[in-house]
Order: C-alpha cells, then structure tokens, then sequence
C-alpha cells in the first residue's frame, strides 16, 4: 500500500473518485445527515478501495447496478477516524454509501435556535477544512483527490442550504413540510472545500457575481460591509489571472464559527465579528477571496504542504490590499501580521518543527499544528522571492504558476522545481532551502517599512512613562492604526493606565473586534475588573479561536481573571465549536493554578 497522504487512508495504487453524487436529509431533531454518496470512479475497477471516515455509519453499499459491496470498517483511529475499506466487483463504476454521520462529526456544529441572530431556528454549519470533511461524507479525504460534485440537500421549511457550489434549483421535498436545494459544483475541488450550512436565511446582492447570504437579522449589516466586494474581485483578476469560478458569494455565520472566515469555493464563510459597520475587517474577505487564485486552484497535495496555501494567500491578500489602498495600508497589515508570527514562534518555541514551512506530520492533528507560522512566515518567503525577482518579474511569474497549476494540488517540492525553471538561481538566492526546512525564521528575513507603525509603536512603548496621545490624535486614527497602538502596548498596564485608555479611545464599547479583543486582552491582563462584564459576553458569544486564545490566555495572569475564566468557560464550553473548545481548554490548562479536570 502506498499512502498518499499521512492525513488520509486513500491509496495511491486504487482507483479514485472524480465525481461525487450527494443526496441528503438534515435532521436537526437527531443532530444527523444521512443520505447517500454515489462516488463516480476514473474508470472500471475491481478489488480493495479504501477511503476515509470519521464518526460516521456506513450503512450499506452499492454498485451503480444494485450489487452490493462487501466493506469492512478499520479500527478508529484518533486523528485519521476509521478506514473504510470496499470491496469492489470487478468494472465498477460507481459505489454508492448509504450513511449517517454522528450529532459529534467534527465537521459540523450544531446550533440551537439561541445561537443564532433570529433566535427562533437551529443552524448547522460545516468546516472541513483541514482533514474532517471525511465526517460529513465517506471519502478520500485528501486535497491529492479532487472531486467535482452534485448535491440534494432536504431540509425543513423554512430553513434554506447553500454549499460550496453552484445553486441548481429548489423545489418541495418528499416529505410534507420539507425543501429540497439542489447544488452543482463543476470544478474540481479537494474534499476540505465541501461545505453546506442550512439555517433561516436571506441574500443580498452586491455586484454581478456576488451575494451575500446571512440571517435576516444580520444580512442587511453584512450587505453594507461587503458592498465593495467587486471591486476587489476585478482588481484581483488584473494581478492573478480571471476568476475560474463563476460567482463569489459569501455567508455570515453565527459567532460561534471558529475561523474567520473559511475560503468555500463559490460560498466563503464568514464570521459576524467582521460586521464592524465600516468596512474595516474587509481584509479577511480580501484573504478568502485570494483562496481563489492561490489554494483553491492551486493548494497543497497535503497539510505537510499547507504554507503553499497559506503563505502564498496571506502574500496575495497584501498584493491586493496595496493594489487597493496604497503601501502604507499594507505596511500596517504585515506590521499586524508581524505580531502574529511572533506570537506562534513564542507559542511553539523557535527550534521546534512545526516551525518550518514545509512540516512533517505523521501522527499529528493539524489541527494541533495549526499556527500564525505558514501564513506569516510563508508570506514573508514569497515576499523576499518577490524582491530578489523584483516586483514585474514576480507579478508574471504568480500568474504563471497559477496557470500552470490550476485545479490541482502541489508539494513544496513541485514548487520548488517550477520557481527553478521559471527564475533559475533564485531559490538558492534567497536561502530557500533554510526558509522551507530549518525552523526560526531566518536572518534575510524582509522588513516591512512603515512610518506609522514605527510612530505609533513608540508612543505606546512609552505609555508607562505618561507620554499619552492627545484626543485630536486619537480622533484621526483609522483602525488599523488603533489596533496597531494597541499591540505595541505592554501587556500588562496599572488600572489608572486602562482607566485613561477606555475613557479617552472608548474601547470597551467597540464593535471592531480586532480593537475590542486586542483592548480586552490588555484589560484582562492587568486584571482591570471594569471589563470583566464585556469580556464574559464577548466569551460567551463569539467562538473564533483568534480571539478566544490571547483573552483566555491574558486572563491566566492574575487569580481573580483565572477564576473568570474558569467559570466563563464552564458556561461557553457547550456553546463552543468543538475545536474552539479544545483550543479554550487547552489554554486554561497552562494557566498556573489549574486543576486537573
Ligand atoms: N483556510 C483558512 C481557515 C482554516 C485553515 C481553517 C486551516 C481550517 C484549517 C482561512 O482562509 C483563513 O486563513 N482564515 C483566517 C483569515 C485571516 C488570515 C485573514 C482566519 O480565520 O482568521
Ligand atoms: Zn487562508
């Protein structure tokens, strides 16, 4: 047997699925999808298929022409779930599963009506992004594999589905009381971009190939901030190359989604903690957006390859800012980065592997691994190939790479011998072996010139010697200089010091969350009770891990906030995503009282 993947069971020597056929039922009552998976073969096969499964039953399975298929179910496994393994009869041509996933498949999360802006309907949201799209359909869970795909989504009224695809319809459902939404996704796509999300919700137009989906409640909010969202696409297109799918549309989410957003092709998934009410966390729709280019038409074979999808999206997504904005807006957006990089290299320590940029994960969850270091590092390696090319050359040379690579998934290596062939001499330039394979950041790394950060980090380096900035100062800010302020504050200030702070900036009641959870964090950390009463709803609300980890973290400083934070998350934990909760967990564990639970 030959592993493709160390993330997956799929074999190299087997056949492969190209097209998947979905036909589900959600059933919010039993916190269940069952249904089937047709999963179309390149070409007739016999013998053993192996895929991938995570909490899930196989029910039974089928060939195209009724003949049923032997299957055994592996041992589970922790990180990898359980084989699958099919038997095929000779000149198969389509295996079909009939299944049901479990109320705890780590793809999905589950919402009560409470959870939601309208109050009144459950929600369900999936994120399969690294490796747990195999808990939603049984498959082979690898990004080697692409799978174009057709789905039939029944749910009851008057709950809509949207998916990672294209919509193909709607009618009522074989059941009284139920909708079908009917789904095609005809471009390959590597089985982490399935996604569906069903709930109450509404669509807003904003341009010629792009919606925006939300609760009622929110859609409006979410309709102004996205407005500009064409603008970006038209001026991505001009530095990457057309927009190979079709429409860009967007869902909001309840806040207990744990990213910020989640590139789905055709349907990104966003956090409602973007709906500043002034546009000004458009960069993470900007990220997603360049998902488009670099990951979702060119991503990693494997999550040992993950910084070629990030890294690479994270340098787009400041290409496109600076496109946009101007130098200085981007300057700021790398200063911001640059603290995020130093965070995951202080979190992991700079010798330890995960690290590096190309990583070895064999009997690791990535979701274990996952850091600030792909992004961040991995943008600064394409920043510093792109200076030693320079910008023109650099520019052709992204285009190209997407073009050659399209719609398929890539190692490090196979980077590597293109950069080679297109920019002879350059890799060796630019050390590309230590930026891949040693850990720590190395010494050419770029510097990012920005004259506000420089002013804006020394006056907050000199807060604890009085230096205060004037009202008038404050009042001209944007909020990526606040936020940039903020971060360059010490982490821990006497209570006149947050006192000033929240009187003369107004923190406390900001509804920018980057602001709010970088003042939050500050307060926490300098056991500054009046917060304590924002930072409990803020936890209690919202479940993206960015924001959780530095407030649970902050709050491990001083006994008072260790007990808030352990009553808060006793209180959040059911709430929480199960990948927010372990990350909570995870921090309150290195608090310096805990108790083992
Ligand atoms: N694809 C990621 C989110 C992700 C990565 C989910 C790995 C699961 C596993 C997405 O594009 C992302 O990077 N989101 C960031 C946005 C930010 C970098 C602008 C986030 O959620 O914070
Ligand atoms: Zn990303």
């Amino acid at each position: 047997m030959a592993r493709l993947d160390p993330h997956s069971h799929a074999d190299a020597g087997q056949p492969r699925a190209r097209h998947l056929r979905l036909r589900l039922t959600v059933d919010f009552e039993a916190s269940r999808i069952e249904g089937t998976a047709a999963l179309q073969l390149d070409a007739p096969a016999g013998g053993p298929l192996d895929l991938d499964s995570k909490a899930l039953d196989v029910l039974e399975v089928r060939t195209e022409s009724g003949a049923a298929v032997p299957f055994e179910m592996g041992p589970e496994e922790e990180i990898l779930g359980r084989r699958v393994r099919l038997t095929l009869p000779e000149g198969t041509r389509e295996v079909r599963l009939r299944y049901r996933t479990s109320p705890d498949a780590p793809a999905l999360q589950w919402l009560a009506p409470e959870q939601t802006a309208g109050g009144e309907h459950p929600f369900l949201f999936s994120q399969c992004q690294p490796i747990h799209a195999r808990s939603l359909v049984p498959l082979a869970d690898t990004a080697r594999n692409r799978v174009t795909y057709e789905a039939e989504v029944e749910v009851a009224e008057p709950l809509a589905a949207v998916m990672s695809a294209g919509p193909a319809g709607e009618g009522p459902g074989a059941r009284p009381g139920t909708r079908v939404f009917r789904f095609v996704m005809p471009q390959a796509i590597p089985p982490y971009l399935l996604a569906l999300a069903v709930g109450r919700l509404e669509s807003r137009e904003l341009g010629p190939r792009s919606r925006v989906y939300a609760e009622p409640e929110t859609v409006a909010a979410a309709a102004h901030e996205f407005a500009e969202t064409e603008a970006v696409i038209a001026r991505a297109e001009e530095l990457f190359g057309p927009y190979e799918w079709d429409r860009y549309d967007m869902l909001v989410l309840p806040p207990s989604f744990p990213y910020g957003g989640m590139e789905n092709p055709r349907m990104t998934f966003l956090t409602p903690t973007l709906l500043a009410g002034d546009r000004s966390l458009v960069d993470v729709v900007v990220h997603e957006l360049a998902h488009s280019w670099t990951g979702n038409l060119v991503t990693n074979a494997d999550m040992e390859h993950f910084w070629l999808n990030e890294g690479f999206t994270v340098w787009a997504e400041r290409r496109l800012l600076e496109a946009l904005h101007g130098g200085e807006a981007a300057g700021l957006a790398w200063a911001i980065g640059e603290k995020a990089l130093e965070e995951s290299m202080e979190r992991f320590g700079a010798r330890s592997p995960f690290t590096r940029l190309r990583t070895e994960l064999a009997g690791i969850d990535p979701d274990e691994a996952f850091s600030s270091i792909p992004y961040e590092k991995g943008a600064r390696f394409v920043t510093i190939l792109e200076r030693e090319a320079g910008r023109p050359r650099f520019d052709r040379f992204m285009r190209d790479y997407i073009a050659r690579f399209r719609f398929t998934s890539i190692t490090t290596e196979e980077f590597l011998a293109f950069l080679e062939d297109e920019l002879p001499g350059l890799a060796a330039r630019v050390d590309a072996r230590a930026w891949l394979y040693e850990p720590g950041l190395p010494a050419n790394a770029p510097a990012f010139r920005s004259e506000r950060r420089d002013a804006l980090s020394a006056l907050a380096q000199a807060f604890p010697r009085g230096e205060r900035p004037g009202p008038a100062e404050i009042a001209g800010w944007s909020p990526a200089e606040t936020l940039v302020y903020l971060q360059n504050l010490p982490r821990e200030l006497d209570h006149a010091g947050c006192a000033w702070l929240d009187a003369a900036m107004g923190l406390t009641g900001r509804g920018n969350y980057e602001i709010l959870v970088e003042w939050l964090t500050v307060a926490a950390g300098s056991d500054y009770e009046p917060t304590f009463p924002r930072l409990r709803e803020v936890l209690l609300r919202v479940g993206r891990m960015k924001y959780l980890r530095p407030l649970y973290g902050a709050m491990g400083r001083h006994p008072r906030t260790r007990a808030l934070a352990r009553a808060v998350f006793a209180e959040a934990a059911p709430l929480y995503h199960p990948l927010s909760r372990r990350v909570a967990a995870s921090v309150l564990e290195k608090h310096a009282d805990a108790t083992p639970s």
